[in-house]
């Protein structure tokens, strides 16, 4: 169990400082933000903390630097989390250790919310380093995690510095996390539908090995599906195939065939830039891919997510290139049916950084499905039921 920022007294946080390990990993072009649901997920957290008159001090990275660069760099963050707070100034320092941080954190104010530059422009965030570790830990009084969507890293602000504390606690939305991909991984509300489409079959394989005994029905699309098709001796032309992993799609299809949904249309174009695309049932012709499904396939998928209005519905990856128009029909009916099982009162759960974006795309919005993880791979670690370091450092002494 979760000990929660909720199960602490409030007379503990006055005048406390609370180092709050936050994800804000979002892209950013030319200091603008163009999607912060992962900034905004973490307003519960430091709200509770600021009314509680503690300091509020956030930690996070952003990209993958080798070493400080301006074009990594938490300012534009901290002033997105600004203009979303509304009324304070969120301070922002150059750093993350140091004696500028001790300093900056020494003249805050109870309730002040504090920035911290980019962890990783040290390279010991990323190697756990103790004496790192130690210099975060020395910040603050009480540690928080609220990065779901990097607990799947054992790095020094995740997991080394967390130990070193002796108040741990998980903010409101890892818990949500936990909770909802836990309810699917352990004990889905049935009929639990699954919905997998996407590029990388090998990112989904741990999840999908834990989920697909679970599963009442899985739909395939997206590339993946093509592995599948061939599997079962379907022509799938130039679409591309995933061989590394067609036995274990073999495997999949002899155990669990009864409930795994395939594409039975297709639609067809000999590369993305064609300016023609076309619809084939079953086969797909020599030097021809698949890059959606065909009409047939949006049908059966739709019947079997928005008419049900009972149960758990999970969907993680695409189901065609729907970047491009052409290619977007059966993702974007996808997203709406996922709405619609939502308002008849199912459990609905998105995964996934570009099926957001595509929901996004459909005109769905987050308020419209149960549970919109921020994870990308800490989300598949999780179902895989792989170690999560970011949690495991809130309970271990
Ligand atoms: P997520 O980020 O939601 O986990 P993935 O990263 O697995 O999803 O896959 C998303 C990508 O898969 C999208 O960029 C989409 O264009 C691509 N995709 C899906 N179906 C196809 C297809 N048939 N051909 C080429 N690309 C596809
Ligand atoms: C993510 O975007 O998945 C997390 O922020 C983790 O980022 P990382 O893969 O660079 O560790
Ligand atoms: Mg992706």
């Amino acid at each position: 169990m979760l000990q929660i920022i909720s199960d602490l007294e409030d007379s503990q946080y006055s005048g406390k400082t609370t180092l709050v390990r936050v994800d804000f990993n979002v892209s950013v072009n030319n200091g603008l933000i163009a999607e912060d649901y992962r900034i905004r997920m973490t307003l519960p957290t430091i709200e509770y903390l600021t009314k509680r008159d503690s300091k509020v001090v956030l930690a996070s990275h952003l990209g993958r630097p080798q070493r400080p660069q301006s074009r990594y760099s938490l300012r534009p963050v901290a002033k997105r989390l600004s203009e979303i707070i509304g009324r304070s100034r969120v301070r922002f320092v150059d750093n993350c250790v140091g004696e500028i941080v001790r300093k900056e954190i020494e003249s805050m104010d109870k309730g002040d919310v504090l920035l911290l530059e980019n962890l990783r422009f040290h390279k010991e965030e990323e190697t756990n380093d103790l004496l790192f570790s130690e210099q975060l830990a020395s910040l603050a009084d009480i540690y928080v995690n609220d990065a779901f969507s990097t607990s799947h890293r054992r790095h020094a602000s995740t997991y080394g510095a967390a130990k070193l504390f002796n108040t741990r606690l998980a903010g409101f939305n890892l818990n949500k996390e936990v909770e909802y991909l836990s309810m699917i991984k352990e004990n889905p509300i049935k009929p639990f539908t699954l919905v997998v489409g996407g590029v990388k079959i090998k990112d989904k394989i741990g999840a999908l090995e834990n989920l697909l005994p679970k599963a009442d029905k899985v739909l395939i699309g997206g590339a993946a599906a093509y592995t599948f098709l061939k599997a079962k001796g379907v022509r799938t032309g130039n679409s591309p195939i995933d061989f590394e992993h067609l036995s274990w799609v073999t495997n999949a299809l002899s155990t669990f065939g009864d409930k795994i949904m395939l594409p039975s249309d297709h639609i067809i174009a000999s590369s993305p830039q064609d300016s023609y695309a076309s619809m084939v049932k079953g086969d797909i012709p020599d030097n021809m891919s698949g890059f959606d499904i065909g009409n047939e396939t949006v049908e059966r998928y739709s019947a079997e997510v928005g008419a049900k209005g009972l149960g758990t519905v999970f969907w993680n990856g695409p189901m065609g290139l729907f970047e491009v128009g052409f290619f977007a029909n059966g993702t974007m009916n996808i997203a709406k049916n996922m709405a619609l099982a939502f308002w008849r009162g199912s459990k609905t759960l998105i995964g996934g950084g570009d099926t957001l974006e595509a929901m996004k795309k459909a005109g769905v919005s987050e308020g419209e499905v149960s549970h919109v993880s921020t994870g990308g791979g800490a989300t598949l670690r999780f179902l895989a039921g792989d170690e999560m370091p970011g949690i495991i450092a809130l309970n271990e002494k």
